[in-house]
């Protein structure tokens, strides 16, 4: 197991690079992680933006094996009801099977995962007012973006992963949560099996729009050195 002294100088890594090869590693080797290389991570993580700097996150790292195998089951309850209703798609789509594999992979062996860290974010979700839930969440899921991005410059796999939250209750008492901590976003973390990236994503000019929805934006370069 490597300890937090001897990865740390992954920090250095370009901050491009980091984003460029920071995709989804499910498929994780159970060899330990320690903690001083979690909290850094999570320190880390904690950079990020939230409402009012209100900082309304808690993390839990969960190690012992009982805890992880409850999560482990609901993630497993989810998953299985997730892949027979895309089962169609899935079926036609190579690409979306490889991921498939990966999660199935990772929903087979939850309970190796040396670590998972539970997002959380403190106060209740707001249900009426969806600017609310906007701020709700945005305050939260900065925060386990950069934490992946920690994870994977120490040279961690991670995934944010949600499935193991369908039931907010189960999760809740798996945790030993208050009524008012949320759990958002479960990671599980571990060193990787495969390598780390590089991520797959649509074309910029795709997806971005220059001040009204549908006008075009090209660059004149390729944007890339
Ligand atoms: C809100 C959200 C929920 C997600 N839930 C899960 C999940 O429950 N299980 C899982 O394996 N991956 C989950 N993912 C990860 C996505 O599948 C992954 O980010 C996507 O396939 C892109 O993967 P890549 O970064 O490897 O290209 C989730 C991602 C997001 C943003």
């Amino acid at each position: 197991m490597p300890s937090y002294a001897e990865v740390e100088a992954g920090l250095q890594m370009p901050v491009a690079l980091a984003m460029e090869t920071q995709r989804a590693i499910r498929r994780l080797l159970p060899d330990p992680v320690d903690d001083d290389t979690v909290l850094r991570c999570i320190e880390l993580a904690m950079g990020a933006p939230s409402g009012g700097n209100a900082q309304p996150w808690e993390f839990v790292v969960v190690r012992d094996p009982t805890v992880k195998h409850q999560l482990a089951r609901l993630n497993r309850q989810a998953w299985s009801v997730y892949r027979r209703l895309g089962w169609f798609r899935i079926r036609r789509e190579a690409r979306l099977r490889r991921i498939v594999d990966a999660v199935q992979w990772q929903a087979d062996h939850f309970e190796e995962i040396p670590v998972v860290v539970v997002v959380c974010r403190r106060r209740p979700v707001p249900r009426l007012w969806p600017w609310a839930e906007a701020t709700y969440y945005g305050s939260v899921f900065p925060t386990v973006q950069n934490l992946l991005l920690a994870a994977r410059a120490l040279g961690l796999g991670g995934t944010l992963t949600t499935l193991p939250l369908w039931s907010m209750m189960l999760a809740r008492r798996t945790l030993g949560l208050p009524w008012n901590v949320t759990p958002c976003a479960v990671v599980p973390l571990g060193w990787p099996r495969g390598a780390h990236g590089p991520t797959s994503r649509r074309p910029v000019e795709e997806v971005v729009h220059l001040d009204r929805f549908g006008r075009r934006l090209t660059r004149a370069t390729d944007g890339r050195s």
